[in-house]
């Protein structure tokens, strides 16, 4: 049975793998970090950024206590001061190859954000699970820890899923595609329970 906790302190590194290893073959990544410096290092580092500096990680672990996945989740309202913008930036300029390739994958970032709400909400930065635990429930699991407590506080979210089995799996939890970028990237938003639906008949736009 898979529960799911707070990371251990000295687990940051492990996680980072998890994700460097869960996204290796991602088609979003590989937009954002270009194939000639998206190694197995470069990967780890990136990831390692964003666990580092996450206002919110949820670590599922299996019975003996091994992590088999996470999520990472920035809240509304994230106070982001100057310093703790910037304390990623070292990791990721590193992992993107230097500042210019770091620029690009900034545009790719930003593009992937025009279509994040203007209000209030939880953004899903990264959930992944590990190869051999997937088709499981834990994916859902990390999801169902959360989404009840947006139901309850009244609270949107969104996330952007990077394939069509993801985007599957946040259809099923409440959440409607708003857009698409980049062929197989789907701008994803859910709104509480007993909500009015976000777009009710608005098609989904498209960027190439
Ligand atoms: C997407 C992911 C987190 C799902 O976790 P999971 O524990 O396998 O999910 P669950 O067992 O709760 O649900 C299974 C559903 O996940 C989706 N899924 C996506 N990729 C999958 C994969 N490689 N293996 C199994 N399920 C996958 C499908 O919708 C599947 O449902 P289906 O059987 O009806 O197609 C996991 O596959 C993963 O880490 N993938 C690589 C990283 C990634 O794509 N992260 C999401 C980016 S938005």
């Amino acid at each position: 049975m898979v529960h799911v906790t707070a990371p251990r302190h000295d687990e940051n590194p492990a996680l980072a793998e998890l994700l460097a290893a869960s996204f290796a073959t991602d088609p979003v990544i590989a937009r954002i970090l270009p194939p000639e410096n998206r190694t197995r290092d470069s990967l780890h580092l990136w990831y390692l950024a964003q666990v580092d500096t996450a206002a919110a990680v949820d670590v599922a672990r299996d019975e003996d206590g091994t992590a088999v996945g996470v999520a990472l989740w920035e809240p509304p309202h994230a106070s982001w001061n100057l310093r703790d913008r910037f304390r990623p930036l070292p990791r990721m300029v590193r992992a993107a190859g230097g500042v210019v390739r770091y620029h690009r994958s900034c545009k790719v970032m930003s593009k992937l954000e025009e279509h994040r709400p203007r209000t209030p909400h939880w953004y899903l930065a990264d959930l992944a699970v590990a190869s051999s635990a997937r088709g499981t429930g834990v994916g859902s699991r990390l999801l169902q820890h959360r989404l009840p407590g947006f139901d309850r506080d009244g609270h949107d979210a969104y996330l952007e899923a990077t394939t069509a089995g993801s985007r599957r799996l946040y259809e099923r939890n409440g959440f409607e595609a708003v857009a698409t970028s980049y062929g197989s990237c789907t701008s994803m938003v859910r709104r509480p329970r007993n909500a009015p639906a976000l777009l009710p008949s608005e098609p989904e736009s498209s960027v190439a």
